[in-house]
């Protein structure tokens, strides 16, 4: 019997967190409280993993596999104690978030992680009777395709623990970092200064948001400008963003006027169609 992996949230994140632990050797337990999410995330991977096929990246044989390690659960208390490893990616609310890993803790994994984006991982793991087995595992979407992981060191965390998140992550194909558990991590606290500093940019007429863009990629060969990239990541995620940081930080992350009217606007990048550029159908519009 292959290792236990339990994923706690069916959404975006966790059906990418299934996945690849599928296709790594493990026995996924999706845990998904939504029947018809659960039943869209299956439907998704199943895409996923014809397409894998199709484009030769896998073996029909290992997709098919892969495929059937992966089962989904409507709640966490039907599944059977002790797998290796139990990662929550429910909805990004302290208080849902503690209640399901309270929940989660009584399976008693050798691993227990979150994959929050901002919550300080002391905040959930003061909930916890064995906070040394826990810390936060920070993926990217979409995360069959984004290599880094975030392994974030709560205050509590063993050095076991972050060695078994460590080993976790090569054995899923990631290429981890380790983080203190600092507001932001590093990925937003970088991404967000830049993305911010691009916005004033715009707002003191320095250069147009493509020029502006432009300046990254082939100046410091960035692969996306941080202007696009916060049109993608979507306005409104990255003003609560900067919002929770500045509240850490002071005023440096302060959002800029031009932020929050845009948001206030309703342009809020590739999903409302408009941002610092022009979307149809998820694809940049390059006017003429
Ligand atoms: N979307 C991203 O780009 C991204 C990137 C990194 C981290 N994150 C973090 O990952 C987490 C999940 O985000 P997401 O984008 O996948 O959200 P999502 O809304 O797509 O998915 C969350 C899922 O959790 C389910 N859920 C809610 N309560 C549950 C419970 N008690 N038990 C089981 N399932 C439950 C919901 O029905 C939903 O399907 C959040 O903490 C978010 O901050 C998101």
């Amino acid at each position: 019997m292959a290792e236990r992996l339990v994923v706690i949230g069916g959404g975006t994140m966790g059906s990418g967190i299934g996945y690849v632990a599928a296709n790594a050797g493990y026995q996924v337990e999706l845990v998904e409280v939504d029947g018809g999410r659960a039943a869209a995330a299956l439907a998704t991977l199943a895409a996923r993993w014809d397409k894998a096929v199709r484009t030769g990246r896998q073996d029909a044989a290992d997709a098919a596999a892969a495929r059937d390690r992966l089962t989904t659960a409507t709640a966490l208390a039907d599944l059977p104690s002790e797998p290796s490893v139990v990662i929550e990616a429910v909805p990004e609310r302290v208080e849902l978030k503690r209640q399901v890993l309270r929940e989660a803790e009584r399976l008693r994994p050798d691993l227990l992680a979150s994959n929050t984006s901002s919550i300080a991982i002391g905040a959930l793991a003061a909930v916890l009777a064995s906070p040394d087995r826990f810390c936060g595992l920070h993926f990217f979407n979409p995360v069959w395709s984004m290599r880094l992981l975030e392994v974030v060191v709560g205050p509590d965390t063993a050095a076991a623990t972050t060695d078994a998140a460590l080993a976790l992550a090569v054995r899923l194909g990631k290429e981890p970092i380790v983080v203190a558990d600092a507001p932001g991590f590093a990925s937003s606290r970088l991404g967000v200064a830049l993305g911010l500093e691009a916005i004033r940019m715009v707002e003191a007429k320095v250069a147009s948001p493509a020029d502006i863009d432009t300046a990254m990629t082939l100046g410091y060969r960035h692969p996306m400008g941080p202007l696009e990239l916060t049109d993608v990541v979507g306005l409104d995620v990255r003003l609560a963003i900067a919002e929770t940081l500045r509240e850490a930080y002071g005023d440096r992350f302060a959002p800029p006027d031009l932020l929050q009217r845009m948001v206030a606007e309703g342009r809020l990048g590739r999903k409302s169609g408009q941002g610092f550029y022009r979307w149809v159908d998820g694809k940049k519009v390059v006017d003429e």
